[in-house]
């Protein structure tokens, strides 16, 4: 009901999904699709097995014993970051909206299981001990949307879960790029959201990402 108000009130707003499923026809298997079009496709994976680095860095102190059980991967594109979790040794999941992104992820991966799914709208009806999402939210424009899609992920985190959210945040913006596909938040405000779901960020670190010469952050998010 106020989802609608706001969209007659913002007739002309990005609208995300066009702009992804055009984004992955165009770019159709291409690293670049999902990564930063920016960038070559040899520094989009340098910059991918950095970001996977720094999750299992994550998944190491939150559970020094080794990581196991289910984990969400949000905003799954490709699947890399599924893979890679699988291989670290969670049972895992990868959810996306573009159906074209999902198939080439199980394509690539087919040890792995992906849904079609949007995340302002999820509910898939069981909680995980793990969640991952990479650059999944600054590409979420929309602040309705936005904000749906962090309660709907939140609601999936089982207590004592970590969620790993890794983004380009409005604080430690060093190269701000202002294209219209893209929303930068600060963690105040991911902080403001969650409080009340009972999640905390336990932690936020900021990562120079090498191949890109920029920073982002990762937020570790608990229950
Ligand atoms: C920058 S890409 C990152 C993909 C992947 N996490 C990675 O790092 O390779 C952003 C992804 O978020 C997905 N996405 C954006 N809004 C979404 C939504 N509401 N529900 C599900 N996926 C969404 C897009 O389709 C796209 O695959």
């Amino acid at each position: 009901m106020l989802k609608t108000l706001l969209r007659k009130m913002m007739p002309n707003r990005h609208n995300g999904r066009s702009y992804w499923s055009a984004r992955y026809t165009k770019a159709a298997g291409h690293d670049k699709a999902v990564g930063d079009r920016r960038m070559s496709e040899e520094q989009i994976r340098g910059a991918y097995a950095q970001k996977l680095e720094i999750l299992q860095q994550a998944w190491r102190q939150h559970w020094p014993g080794g990581a196991t059980g289910r984990l969400l991967d949000a905003g799954c594109g490709f699947g890399y970051y599924t893979e890679g979790a699988r291989q670290t040794g969670f049972d895992v999941l990868g959810v996306d909206f573009i159906d074209t992104a999902v198939a080439e992820a199980r394509l690539r991966y087919p040890q792995c299981t992906f849904e079609v799914g949007d995340l302002t709208r999820l509910n898939l009806g069981r909680t995980f001990e793990a969640i991952i999402s990479l650059n999944t939210y600054v590409a979420i424009v929309d602040e309705v949307d936005w904000r749906s899609a962090v309660q709907r992920v939140a609601a999936h985190l089982a207590p004592g879960g970590l969620w790993c959210l890794m983004d380009m945040l409005a604080e430690q913006l060093t190269s701000p790029d202002h294209a219209a596909h893209i929303a930068y938040r600060s963690v105040a405000q991911y902080a403001e959201i969650l409080q009340p779901l009972g999640l905390r960020i336990k932690e936020h670190r900021l990562i120079p990402i090498h191949e890109f010469g920029y920073d982002e952050t990762l937020l570790m998010i608990t229950r």
